[in-house]
């Protein structure tokens, strides 16, 4: 059984004609987008606001309509991946590089739905993943030192021997955190250095999580 495509294709139950749908990014969230082209082709009627240049090409590819913030800042359901989920539902995100715009996605939409294999279950953040932090190129040195004081232990990523460029021309700094005691304090002292466009923390930005397990899909709701 694929974990990541039984979750991927279950959030397409939350989605309704009419919908504006922000498109998450990532290897679990390519099966409901690949699931939405086909309802799309049966005559679903959505418009989605992609969070990366690659969602955008897939989304494309299998005539899902797309559109942009600008035309609508409000949107109705988001679904995405995440690296890590705690038991609050707050998250690691950024493996795949778009979490700047996922998050601005994240925070425009009424509801965020989270789709994961249980792998990406953990008690606290920052137990197995490093943190992404997205840089302006030009700060990345003085970033990176600030962080090391800070203990976060930066890397800068690399693809392919070459430093990784993200959609919006930004580096990134991947945070062996270890453990991450207060997230929310964390995430907000990390954007308050100078440099840092955004970091991979999601804090109470997730309303439900489909976990994919060898059982079936678990769901978890936020309790606020
Ligand atoms: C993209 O930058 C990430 O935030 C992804 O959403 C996250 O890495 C999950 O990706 P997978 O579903 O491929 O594990």
């Amino acid at each position: 059984m694929n974990l990541k495509q039984i979750a991927g294709e279950k959030a397409v139950e939350y989605v309704k004609d009419g919908m504006v749908l922000g498109l998450g990014t990532g290897s679990t969230v390519y099966y409901t987008i690949v699931k939405l082209g086909e309802m799309v082709k049966e005559g679903l009627d959505i418009v989605g606001i992609p969070t990366s240049v690659q969602t955008e090409r897939l989304a494309r590819e299998l005539g899902i309509r797309l559109s942009t913030l600008g035309e609508h800042p409000e949107i109705d359901l988001t679904i995405d991946g995440a690296d890590e989920i705690d038991p609050n539902l707050n998250l690691i995100k950024g493996g795949g590089g778009a979490l700047l715009r996922e998050k601005i996605v994240a925070s425009a939409s009424k509801k965020e739905i989270i789709v994961a294999d249980e792998g990406k279950l953990v008690g606290n953040l920052g137990e197995r993943f490093h943190l992404p932090v997205e840089v302006v190129p030009f700060s990345y040195a003085v970033v990176m030192r600030e962080l090391e004081a800070m203990n976060l232990r930066p890397v800068l990523r690399k693809k392919d021997g070459k430093t990784y460029l993200t959609d919006n021309g930004n580096y990134i700094l991947d945070c062996r955190t270890g453990i991450i005691e207060d997230p929310e304090k964390t995430e907000t002292e990390l954007n308050l250095v100078p440099g840092v466009v955004e970091n991979g923390l999601f804090i109470k930005l997730t309303d439900m999580a489909l976990i994919g397990t060898k059982k079936g899909v678990k769901e978890i709701r936020h309790i606020s």
